[in-house]
Formats: structure tokens, sequence, C-alpha cells
């Protein structure tokens, strides 16, 4: 029975290039795609779930059958909850393959009906992460070849932001 609709999950923290190129990918393979923000991550995200999902659906706009939502707790529950079979996840380098595979493993462990799908982006995107442009931006590198112009926007104020704290911090404040 041919796959109707695909969960693509992450953190988007924030959304790049990368990520809009396997957006686009999906979309072309599924009828619909659901971009899923997690809620509850490990790591301390810089934008708050707000944020990253406004930041979503600005990047997404075009792609009449791309929805963004958010999740938490176990991805295979919320793919589940859709009635869905399929994870979508990205792989870019050696280094992801690892961490992918574990954890399309252990999802197959918790869940043997839902499949996990990779696509990779083109290669001019395979290498950007959200880390990279993260640390980018807070370093005032340019950040505008790998995000989209709202989104470098966004960063260029966090990052002051976050400059600002670290002056405070400086000056006994
Ligand atoms: N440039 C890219 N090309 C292909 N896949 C990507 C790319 N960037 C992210 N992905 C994939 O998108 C999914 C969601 O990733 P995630 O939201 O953690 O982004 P990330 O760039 O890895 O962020 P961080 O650097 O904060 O870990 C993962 O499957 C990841 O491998
Ligand atoms: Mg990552």
């Amino acid at each position: 029975m041919p796959h109707r609709l695909a969960v693509y999950p992450g953190t988007f923290d924030p959304v790049s290039n990368g990520h809009i190129d396997v957006i686009e990918r999906g979309s072309q393979l599924f009828e619909q795609l659901v971009v899923a923000c997690a809620v509850n991550i490990s790591k301390q995200p810089l934008f708050s779930l707000e944020e990253r999902m406004e930041m979503l659906r600005e990047c997404t706009a075009d792609f009449t059958n791309v929805r963004i939502e958010s999740f938490s707790g176990m991805v295979v529950d919320y793919v589940r909850s859709l009635s869905g079979k399929v994870i979508l996840r990205g792989l870019r380098t050696f280094s992801d393959y690892e961490n992918e595979v574990q954890m399309a493993y252990a999802n197959r462990t918790f869940a043997p009906d839902i499949e996990t799908v990779f696509v990779c982006a083109s290669l001019e995107e395979s290498f950007i992460s959200s880390r990279l442009i993260r640390e980018a931006a807070a370093l005032d590198g340019d950040i505008s070849r790998f995000v989209p112009e709202g989104v470098a926007k966004r960063l260029r104020s966090k990052a002051s932001a976050l400059k600002g704290e670290v002056k405070k911090h400086s000056e006994g404040r």
C-alpha cells in the first residue's frame, strides 16, 4: 500500500537550507508531509518552540502539502497518532549515518510497522547543520548562504542579544 503521509521530525533550531531541501524532496515523495518540531529535547534550544515553528511556516509557505506541527514524547507515538507509517530523515555525512541508523533501529523495535526513509540534500547543502549556523552567527559570521533571509535576520538579533548578555556579565551587572 503506498504511503500517503510522512513525518519529518527534528529540532529545527533554526531551520536551514539543508532542512528545506529535505522538506522539498519529501513533499515530492509523499502526498502529505508533516514537519514535526520537537518540544521536549535534551538540548536547550536557542529559539523557542513558537519561533522555530514560525520560521518553518515562513520557509515552507510555498509547499501546499506540507504542514508544521509540534510533538513531545516518542516520535513513533506521534506518527501513530496521525495514522502515519513513515518517518522522514535527512542524511549528511558518515557521522550522521551512525546516529540516524541507531535511531531508525530503535524506532523499528518500538514500532515495527513504521519505516524510516532517508533522503540526502543537494551536495551544496549537505554540510549545513543548525549547530554550525548558531556558532557562526554568534561569531558574526556570514550565515546568509545557509538559511533563508528571515531566519538570518532573527539569528542576527539573537546574536546581538546573546552578546548583550555576555557584556552584562563581564561588567558585573
Ligand atoms: N544539510 C542537511 N542535509 C540533509 N539532512 C539534514 C541537513 N540538516 C539537517 N538534516 C537532517 O534533518 C533532521 C533533523 O535534524 P535537526 O533538527 O537535528 O538539525 P541539525 O542541523 O542536525 O541540528 P543540530 O546541529 O542542532 O543538531 C535530521 O535527520 C538531520 O540529519
Ligand atoms: Mg543534529
